[in-house]
């Protein structure tokens, strides 16, 4: 291993690992050294640019913390969570369609009863959530693990507001008996990717925008099932033909109604407009 050349470093790294004794770690490696090293050739990559693009990464880690996952944002962006979520979720047609899980999910959100306000007092028109959950073969999935999460009406998870105490826009709820639940939530909009930090400058210097259409985020899990990790996103939106990380599938498109001021479907009386959602999620069998 001694005059490496551009031709030979590639077989010289994998001859390197040839000892590795996980089959898959060694697969992986070896992929994403071939990959890498292509990639540079192909480019003709720069030492200067080389340098430019480690201070990027090492800024994109600089940048995570508890509440910020800015190489999920990086990943999300340039495609990677999307296409790792198709390699790995397109078995049954009938089953709902997975997508990204993005960086503002919290483990362990108040846990909700049916009918119960998951805002926690964000700010948005009020929205009436009326779900099911089943499997392929239409049976119901009682007692399921729904996690919901959303921004409120000015774009924001709880998480970008430091000036909270408590949650907001999340929960986790049970589905009853027969697979319903119902609850109630803010009407989701568009809004931007955090853009501050080094994903926010990649974005502008290739003149991307870094808008998500609306969209409430959803985890079922229920014993048996494959858990689905998703999202239902709005009509109509002006980002769902070009969403900053690739996440909508037509599939994934619900029927939000928007309704004058009246009676809800829990039967209080709003004296502002409010809309109501309607979904089935269908889980694949595990
Ligand atoms: C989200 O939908 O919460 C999200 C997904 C990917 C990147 C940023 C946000
Ligand atoms: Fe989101």
């Amino acid at each position: 291993m001694r005059n490496i050349n551009e031709d030979t470093i590639t077989t010289a790294v994998l001859e390197s690992i040839a000892g590795c004794d996980n089959p898959r770690l060694k697969e992986v490696m070896s992929a994403l050294v071939r990959h890498l090293h292509d990639f540079a050739r192909e480019v003709k990559l720069t030492e200067a640019e080389w340098m430019e693009g480690i201070q990027f990464l090492t800024a994109t880690g600089q940048k995570c913390d508890e509440k910020r996952q800015e190489f999920i944002l990086l990943s999300d962006t340039l495609g990677l969570s999307m296409l790792t979520v198709a390699l790995n979720h397109s078995k049954s047609p009938q089953a709902t369609e997975a997508t990204v899980f993005g960086p503002f999910h919290v483990h362990g959100a108040p846990q909700l009863e049916q009918g119960d306000d998951m805002s926690g007092g964000a700010v948005g028109e009020p929205l009436f959530v009326q779900a099911t959950v089943r499997g392929i073969g239409g049976e119901a999935v009682p007692h399921a693990d729904v996690d919901v999460w959303e921004a409120d009406a000015d774009g924001f998870y709880d998480v970008q507001r430091p000036e909270l105490t408590g949650p907001q826009g999340r929960a986790v709820f049970k589905t009853d008996g027969e697979g319903r639940l119902n609850f109630k939530a803010v009407l989701p909009v568009a809004y931007p990717i955090p853009t501050d930090g080094p994903v926010g400058r990649m974005l502008a210097a290739v003149k991307r925008h870094p808008w998500r259409p609306a969209h409430v985020h959803f985890i079922v899990k229920a014993p048996g099932y494959e858990t689905l990790i998703t999202h239902v996103f709005v009509d109509g939106d002006t980002y769902l033909d070009s969403d900053a990380v690739f996440g909508v599938r037509n599939s994934l498109i619900g029927n939000y109604v928007r309704h004058a001021p009246g009676t809800a479907p829990d039967g209080s009386v709003q004296a502002t407009a409010f809309h109501t959602l309607d979904f089935g999620f269908v889980l694949e069998p595990a």
